[in-house]
């Protein structure tokens, strides 16, 4: 297990982190090709952390266009580019298990998607480990992440992300 923090003391510096990130789940990163392409991120942390925000940056700097709705109320959002499907997850109102199983959920973790799960605790057992967690914490104006990779492919990620001087509060 690796652990990485940094401060991120605006929205930017959440745009930018997920901007690192997307080309490297998209297999478009020089250190990741074509058939590492796919991964899936746990996004951690209170209302208005800023959750939906990496995940939707992530999305953009995928190069989805259009509208990325928040999925807090669908419970996912689905898009495909170049061949690949990207799933937006948020578990916030998940309460039964049946549900999981009912809409199919269990297939995505088997494709070779980019997949982005908030509130993932909502779903207890029911989610594997991801590749990587994304703990976002309120800290002063910004927020404090701490990024944890469970996989190979996690710790990779973790260690060619160029993060910036920390800079804390
Ligand atoms: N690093 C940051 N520092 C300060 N504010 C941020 C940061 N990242 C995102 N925000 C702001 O915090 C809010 C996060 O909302 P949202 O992404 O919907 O949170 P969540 O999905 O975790 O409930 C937005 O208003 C966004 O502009
Ligand atoms: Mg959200």
């Amino acid at each position: 297990m690796t652990t990485k923090r940094l401060y991120l003391p605006d929205e930017d510096a959440t745009i930018a982190l997920a901007a690192q990130l997307a080309p490297m789940l998209c297999g478009v990163h020089p250190a990741f090709g074509h058939e590492q392409r796919g991964g899936r991120i746990h996004l951690h942390g209170d209302l208005g952390a800023g959750k939906t925000s990496f995940a939707r940056a992530l999305l953009r700097a995928s190069g989805i266009t259009g509208k990325i709705k928040s999925p807090s109320y669908a419970l996912i959002e689905s898009y495909n580019l170049s061949n690949l499907d990207f799933y937006h997850l948020d578990f916030y109102r998940f309460s039964d298990s049946r549900e999981w199983a009912d809409a199919g959920f269990r297939d995505i973790l088997d494709e070779n998607a980019v997949v982005l799960i908030e509130w993932p605790e909502q779903a207890g057992a029911l989610l594997p480990p991801p590749d990587l967690d994304i703990y976002l914490e309120y800290a002063d104006h910004g927020r404090h992440a701490s990024l944890t990779a469970h996989s190979n492919k996690g710790k990779l990620w973790l260690t060619t992300l160029a993060l910036p001087p920390q800079e804390s509060p």
